[in-house]
């Protein structure tokens, strides 16, 4: 049996801390689908489609990831479209698990699919895309905590 999980998020941008998770994730799976979402309690700042191609851009050399894009439908409805029984999250600290742990569970009680969480490598826990953008925005250089093509968009 094909062992296939998906990874979400909103990955607006994706950072170092993602592709680590990712990179790591996709060790323990035979297929990885890193699936970019809008989620509409985040302003979004790159389109979807952006991101996407970012995120494709980030991964080049990886394989057995692949990357897909959702909008409007529950994740746990992806999955099965993708076949995919497991969810991988990436945890950075008490705040992303309290954020996480009630979508884990009811994605569970919706449809039986359970969520890893994998807990982040402590160079990435304080990077997130919202405080990269902002760093950015002021002129501050985050290049080392996001992918090259990521500092070519946000410069
Ligand atoms: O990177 P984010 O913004 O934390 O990702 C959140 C995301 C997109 C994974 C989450 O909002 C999501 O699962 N959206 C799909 C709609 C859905 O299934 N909502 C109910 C979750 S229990």
């Amino acid at each position: 049996m094909t062992r296939r999980a998906v990874l979400p998020g909103s990955f607006d941008p994706v950072t170092n801390g993602h592709v680590d998770i990712i990179e790591r994730a996709r060790q323990h799976f035979d297929e990885l689908i890193v699936v970019i979402m809008h989620n509409p309690a985040k302003a979004g700042r790159f389109p979807v489609a952006e991101r996407v191609a970012l995120m494709r851009d980030s991964l080049k050399d990886d394989r057995g990831v692949r990357v897909e894009t959702f909008s409007d439908v529950l994740l746990v409805d992806v999955c099965a479209d993708l076949g995919a029984g497991v969810i991988v999250k990436g945890i950075r600290g008490p705040a992303d698990y309290e954020y996480e742990l009630p979508m884990a569970r009811m994605n569970r009680q919706l449809a039986g699919v359970e969520t890893f969480f994998l807990p982040s490598d402590p160079e990435w826990d304080h990077v997130s895309s919202s405080l990269v953008t902002e760093v950015a925005s002021y002129g501050g250089d985050v290049s080392h905590l996001v992918p090259r093509a990521v500092w070519d968009a946000l410069k």
